[in-house]
């Protein structure tokens, strides 16, 4: 690990959380330099709902490169985003009846967030974005001015401008409707809340803690949207690509989007974002958004067989599937430890517990690396285990991940009893 920490950057972090040296992985399984395996409950941060190496996508992208397909063609017109573009179109968005422009913006999920933030802005003619409570949406300056959590906003790095960030489905419990408490504002032209151009917002707050938007909610902000000429993001960057059942995580709750970022996970493993925007709102000129990198052809051939996942309802119904089991293990695992107080909340297969005690969800993450399993934790105060495992993972491993989880929090509690035992003694 010695070269990690000579050359690389402090900014390093997931190397701190998993130090080893990782050297290959299949499906949702992991391998270091030691031959050590490893379940990924994190699945590259939700870029690897489809596995670590899908073989059918190796297989397309070594015959692509072995005859000399374009790799790189800055916003082209090339053979693979022809069949990406027909396939999208056939698969995700025509049975939709979803009616999108799509443009790839650079690759990465910020760089999504940031066009749809200057899209919104150019189309609208005002400035102000409504954001809210504990967002994630990147770190870059425009999306970081549209993420909650302060460890990200210093007042050095941003612009904090032109950002209003409204209460979130929950935040302050069940009996408060957030969405009300936005309108009113919005209604009050002396409530100091400027009209904004878009309102931003995840579905499920992955990042932020796994924080779950109820359809109902959804449906009040998009009427708000539609009563005030404010334009809809919805960020599916994490939680989109089937990730809570459907392709795109509002499905269910039947809104309608004016504009939809997408990364992660529509490109395999491999560098792609996408903004899906009506297309009245392509207002661009030609060129004047643009990038090196938009498009990443070895991504578009990685997604075009990734989408044969999309033309029957299979994977859907095995997210539903999986879901019980984990929505179920866990609440068990809640149940069987009191002393934990710990809270299940998630939809389809993201899902937190919720540990208030400071340390604890850190220390469970640690001890399940020990015991071979990838897991992550979320939430400003890093108090939730997030479970995130590949949607395509077997039912055996994801069950013998969760007893991994299971023997880990009895080994911290144990942990925590002998040193009390200790202090008392
Ligand atoms: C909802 C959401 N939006 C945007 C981003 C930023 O994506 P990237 O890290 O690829 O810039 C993330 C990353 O975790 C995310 O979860």
């Amino acid at each position: 690990m010695r070269i990690f920490e000579q050359l690389e950057s402090q900014v390093r972090s997931y190397v701190r959380t998993f130090p080893t040296v990782f050297h290959s992985a299949l499906g949702s399984v992991m391998c270091d330099e030691q031959g050590k395996e490893y379940i990924d409950f994190f699945a590259g941060a939700g870029t690897l709902n489809y596995g670590h190496n899908n073989p059918r996508v190796n297989e397309k992208l070594i015959d692509h490169l072995q005859n000399n397909g374009i790799v790189h063609g800055l916003d082209k017109a090339t053979t693979a985003k022809k069949n990406f573009l027909q396939k999208f179109f056939s698969v995700i968005l025509e049975p939709r009846h979803m009616d999108y422009k799509i443009q790839f913006p650079g690759p990465t999920g910020t760089n999504a967030v940031e066009t749809s933030l200057k899209l919104a802005r150019m189309v609208k003619g005002r400035s102000n974005i409504i954001a809210f409570t504990n967002a994630f949406h990147g770190l870059t300056m425009g999306s970081m001015a549209v993420t909650g959590n302060a460890f990200y906003r210093d007042e050095a790095f941003i612009n904090r401008s032109n950002v209003t960030f409204m209460p979130f489905d929950g935040y302050f419990g069940d009996s408060v409707d957030t969405s009300e408490y936005l309108r009113k504002f919005l209604n009050d032209n002396s409530s100091g809340v400027d009209c904004p151009a878009a309102i931003i917002l995840e579905t499920v707050q992955a990042e932020g803690g796994v924080n779950v938007a109820s359809p109902e909610w959804l449906r009040n902000i998009e009427a708000i949207c539609r009563d005030f000429d404010i334009l809809l993001i919805v960020d599916d960057i994490q939680v989109g690509n089937g990730r809570t059942g459907r392709f795109f995580s509002f499905e269910d709750s039947g809104i309608n989007p004016d504009i939809v970022t997408l990364s992660k996970s529509i490109g395999g493993g491999l560098p792609l974002a996408m903004v899906l925007l009506k297309p009245e709102l392509d207002q661009w000129k030609p060129g004047e958004h643009t990038g090196t990198f938009r498009g990443n052809n070895l991504a578009f051939v990685a997604s075009t067989e990734l989408l044969d996942y999309w033309e029957n309802d299979n994977l859907t119904e095995a997210v539903y599937y999986k879901e019980k089991i984990i929505r179920e293990s866990l609440q068990k695992l809640a149940d069987a430890f009191p002393e934990m107080g710990a809270t299940v909340r998630g939809r389809g297969m993201v899902y937190g517990l919720h540990i208030p005690e400071k340390g604890f969800a850190q220390e469970i993450s640690a001890c399940a690396f020990e015991r071979g399993l990838i897991i992550e934790l979320a939430g400003a105060r890093d108090d939730v285990v997030k479970f995130l495992p590949p949607l395509v993972i077997e039912e055996e491993l994801l069950k013998k991940g969760l007893d991994i989880i299971e023997q880990s929090i009895a080994d911290v509690l144990e942990k925590k009893k002998l040193m009390l035992r200790g202090e008392t003694s």
